[in-house]
């Protein structure tokens, strides 16, 4: 992907139509654990989420990745897939513990050689590769001497970023340290709905902490490795927080969410320190002695592009014993992922739903994306990740029809193109996901992907949206 200033869009020559910018990048996205399975070749060892998957009552139905989509094995399939749809880039992560088994010392040669083979496949096809480092498979090891509540974990992850960057740095031009660090930290160790489970709200507070530290000394690595090549980012899950009414009390919740949701984030990333209100909101848990000094500054480095994933808004007030579903889409726990945010109710915003209860809701990204401009103007934004979960099935004639995700998509791909019609510099979007996969604690009962996969014989079958999403990538223009 070449990060090229965004020209204007084209004028449209159809009444109606959609053109997006020349240069824009049409992508499709995956991660490791969900996609690969060969759980245990050439060495890997098993990473915090094999541990939880294969704890019982943790994953539904207790799925596992341990076969997954068999990506690992019939990657070539899935690569002539990409080329077949015209997408003209392609992001997946690396599995650290293929790559490191035990989170130290030296790669895995075998275990890159994957990511190798893969990559020069995809360039063959002429499609970008975009590497995601870390997409929540830390090598179970680490966890047990502290995982991201430790601050070790954070030198390691430079380490890590260095072997990758010495063995893909000449094909890999584009770098995400970390996705949604939000559900490492958050999920992983306050709610527990995600790896490695943990209900401990002040390890969730320094695990977001050290995952900051652990981007900015993998950028320093990368672009020490790859001085002249790297372009680096992170995915963050922003979540676009509303207030259910403009009272003092539902702004004030908004506030807090914001705070813990985004601003923890982008705060040191984007600012060079924590929000004061941050601070103050978890006062109680923490004194935040774990940030050192000078750990601002290595977490404040300079970004080629940030990454948004986005799904759906979040919608808020303060509790006031009604109203509020209590549940804030990312799963259901008796332990709040909010660490010093009590009294705040989720609410579902209206709107039909997507099959994990998300609302469909395109002007929350819209929305987000002038925020995002007006907050940080001259960082340009990639669309990491969007798309939907919905019941798709093979029909009787071989075909998976699934209109609500190709009005899905279509929603949100002109929320993007409105953005950048208001001047938001958008370079690329990432349709989630080229496959149906592993959606972490919902197992497989959750179906993302614009392509079906039956799993009982790993045959992939493009849903109609695949063909749709094909169309709008090859000819840059969204039809009315
Ligand atoms: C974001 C995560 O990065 C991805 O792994 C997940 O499957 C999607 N959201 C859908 O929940």
């Amino acid at each position: 992907m070449t990060i090229a200033p965004r020209r204007p869009a084209t004028a449209p020559q159809t009444p109606g139509v959609r053109h997006f910018p020349q240069e824009f990048t049409w992508g499709t996205a995956t991660a490791a654990y969900q996609i690969e399975g060969a759980a245990s070749a050439y060495g890997r060892t098993p990473s915090i989420w094999d541990t939880y998957a294969h704890t019982p009552g943790r994953v539904r139905n207790g799925d596992t990745g341990d076969v997954a989509t068999d990506h690992y094995h019939r990657w070539r399939e899935d690569v002539e897939i990409m080329a077949d749809l015209g997408v003209s880039a392609y992001r997946f992560s690396l599995a650290w513990p293929r790559v490191q088994p035990t989170g130290r010392g030296p790669a895995v040669e075998r275990g890159l050689d994957f990511y190798r083979a893969l990559t020069d496949a995809l360039l063959e096809k002429g499609i970008e590769p975009v590497v995601t480092l870390y997409h929540w498979d830390l090598p179970q090891e680490l966890e047990d001497v502290g995982g991201w509540p430790g601050r070790a974990t954070a030198g390691r992850f430079a380490d890590y970023a260095t072997l990758a960057a010495r063995a893909l740095g000449d094909r890999v031009k584009t770098w995400i340290t970390l996705n949604e660090p939000w559900c490492s930290a958050f999920l992983g160790y306050a709610s527990g709905v995600h790896a490695p489970g943990r209900t401990e709200p002040v390890a969730a507070l320094r695990a977001a902490h050290h995952l900051n530290l652990a981007h900015g000394m993998a950028v320093q690595a990368l672009r020490a490795e790859l001085p002249a090549r790297a372009e680096t980012s992170i995915t963050l899950n922003i979540h676009h927080v509303r207030a259910l009414t403009e009272s003092a009390e539902d702004l004030d919740a908004a506030r807090r969410i914001d705070a813990l949701a985004n601003r923890v984030f982008t705060g040191p990333l984007l600012e060079g320190e924590y929000p004061a209100d941050l601070l103050e909101d978890t006062r109680s848990l923490t004194d935040w002695s774990f940030v050192q000094d000078g750990d601002l500054a290595t977490i404040h480095q300079p970004l080629d592009f940030l990454g948004v994933n986005y799904y759906t808004p979040t919608l808020v007030s303060a509790a006031t014993g009604e109203g509020g579903h209590g549940s804030d889409g990312h799963g259901a726990s008796e332990h709040s992922p909010w660490p010093g945010a009590d009294g705040v109710a989720f609410h579902r915003p209206p709107g039909d739903t997507t099959a994990m209860g998300w609302a469909v809701d395109p002007s929350g990204l819209y929305d987000l994306l002038l925020r995002l401009k007006a907050d940080q103007p001259g960082l340009p934004l990639m669309i990491t990740e969007n798309g939907a979960a919905f019941d798709d099935y093979v029909n009787p004639e071989g075909e998976v029809v699934d209109p609500e995700r190709i009005a899905y998509l279509h929603g949100h791909l002109t929320a993007v193109h409105r953005a950048i019609e208001a001047g938001v510099d958008v370079r690329g979007y990432f349709l989630w996901s080229l496959l149906d996969n592993f959606e972490w604690g919902y197992g497989y009962s959750k179906r993302f992907g614009a392509v079906h996969v039956d799993y009982p014989t790993g045959t992939r079958t493009p849903k109609s949206s695949a063909r749709w999403y094909a169309e709008v990538a090859r000819t840059g223009a969204l039809p009315a």
